[in-house]
């Protein structure tokens, strides 16, 4: 078996890179085996994406204690290709489990296909430095679908991809992704990364993304009252 291209913690750091950037988020600390960085999201103070889940197990369970003992509503984020010993370690340590688990996942650029918008919809895409951003709208000019994509250092990270609900299965998503992947290839992308939610996973898959490793993701209890 040949071993992959890039071992799954680069990725994630990148990924995570990109994701930062996408949400306009204070460059992430590096300590103990994760990446922190203060998220501002409701219920979500301080979150932290573990590096090496599969490889260093230890890190694991000391980070997963560290969010359990947290005075704040803290979040902890587990690339990982053993999504159920996880799952477990977190539970032990007494996290609230996230409902759903997500799904790393990549693609060389170059096998992405170019799917157009079809009529009536129409596209605009904009640029703010490494960030791009696009909309399409029905005919109407209402809005249809949407999806950011941000291009650092050779890798496009797709953030917040969305059809609005009356509009799915049209083949919007396909081509929010292939008119994202056209503009960060002219970047200079070649890798592409993402976290998908079971939708997404559909979507990114038919598009011929490859599923990496499940993400695992727990909170803070609240304290009992
Ligand atoms: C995921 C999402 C963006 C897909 O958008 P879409 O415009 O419906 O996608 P497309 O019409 O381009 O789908 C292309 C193909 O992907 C697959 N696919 C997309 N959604 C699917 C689903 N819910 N179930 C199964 N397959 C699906 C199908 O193969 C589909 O082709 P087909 O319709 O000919 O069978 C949309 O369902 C959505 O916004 N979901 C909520 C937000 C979300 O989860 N976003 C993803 C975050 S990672």
């Amino acid at each position: 078996m040949t071993a992959p291209a890039h071992p799954l913690t680069d990725l994630v750091r990148c990924w995570q890179h990109g994701w930062g950037v996408a949400c306009g988020l204070a460059p992430a600390d590096e300590a103990d085996g994760a990446l922190h960085v203060l998220s501002g999201k409701p219920g979500r103070h301080l979150e932290s994406i573990v590096l090496d889940a599969d490889g260093d197990p230890a890190a694991l369970r000391a980070l997963a204690a560290q969010v359990a003992g947290s005075p704040h509503p803290d979040w902890l984020t587990v690339p990982t290709t053993a999504p159920r010993e996880v799952t477990a370690v977190l539970g032990e340590e007494g996290l609230r489990l996230a409902a759903e688990q997500e799904h790393f996942m990549t693609i060389d650029l170059r096998d992405h296909p170019d799917l157009p918008v079809v009529d009536p919809y129409s596209v605009s895409l904009d640029r703010d430095g490494p960030i791009l951003d696009i909309r399409i709208a029905d005919e109407h000019g209402r809005p249809a679908a949407h999806g950011i994509m941000v291009v650092h250092d050779g890798v496009a990270v797709a953030h917040n991809i969305a059809t609005y609900r009356t509009h799915r299965r049209r083949g919007l998503g396909g081509a929010v992704m292939s008119s994202l992947v056209r503009a960060a290839t002219g970047l200079g992308a070649e890798t592409g990364l993402l976290t998908a939610s079971k939708q997404g996973r559909h979507l990114y898959t038919a598009l011929g993304w490859t599923h990496r490793a499940g993400v695992v993701s727990a909170g803070t209890r609240e304290p009992r009252k």
